[in-house]
């Protein structure tokens, strides 16, 4: 028997591997960690991320107080320059499935067994969260960073 509702659960998710953890060389254990969500990869790319692209992804956040550092953070100012490795991930309920792996936004707040609560910190100097991934927080977030990040032809479905 045919379940129609699965399709509609069905839904693609970005994720970001940040400076932080490119510089710690955590790439692979976080892959590894989000296959554990039994999610499809339909995209990956290494990303030089410039500040233009920086401010397009975060413009939500453009009147906070952390703004500065956060485009200083992903472009990799904070980290000797490291590159991004941005991800589609396609699945059920693959956007709450990566937010709750990678933990609450500070790290201080994540539960140890998330990414960021094993792997983050607030640096004391910058006071930059290095929170390890970044993760698109609902679908219509999903849509707008996924079509920022990748041509569609990038996408292998
Ligand atoms: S808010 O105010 O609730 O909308 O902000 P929040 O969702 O918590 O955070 C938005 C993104 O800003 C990042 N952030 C920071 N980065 C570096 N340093 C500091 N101090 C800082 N404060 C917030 C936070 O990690 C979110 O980015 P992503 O990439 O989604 O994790």
């Amino acid at each position: 028997m045919s379940n129609k509702n699965n399709s509609k659960m069905e839904e693609q998710t970005l994720v970001l591997i940040k400076p932080d953890a490119m510089l710690k060389g955590l790439a692979g254990c976080v892959i590894t960690e989000l296959h554990s969500l039994g999610l499809k990869m339909i995209g990956l790319k290494l990303v030089n991320v410039k500040k233009e692209l920086a401010e397009q992804h975060y413009c939500e956040h453009k009147e906070k107080p952390f703004f500065e550092k956060l485009i200083k953070h992903i472009t990799g100012e904070f980290h000797n320059k490291e590159n991004v490795i941005a991800i589609v991930y396609k699945g059920e309920n693959a956007i709450k499935k990566a937010r709750e792996l990678a933990g609450a936004t500070h790290p201080e707040d994540a539960h140890p067994t998330s990414l960021r609560g094993k792997y983050g910190r607030v640096h004391s100097k910058t006071d930059c969260f290095e929170n390890v991934v970044h993760t698109s927080d609902s679908k219509e977030s999903a849509e707008r960073e996924i079509a920022l990040w990748f041509d569609k032809k990038e996408l292998v479905e």
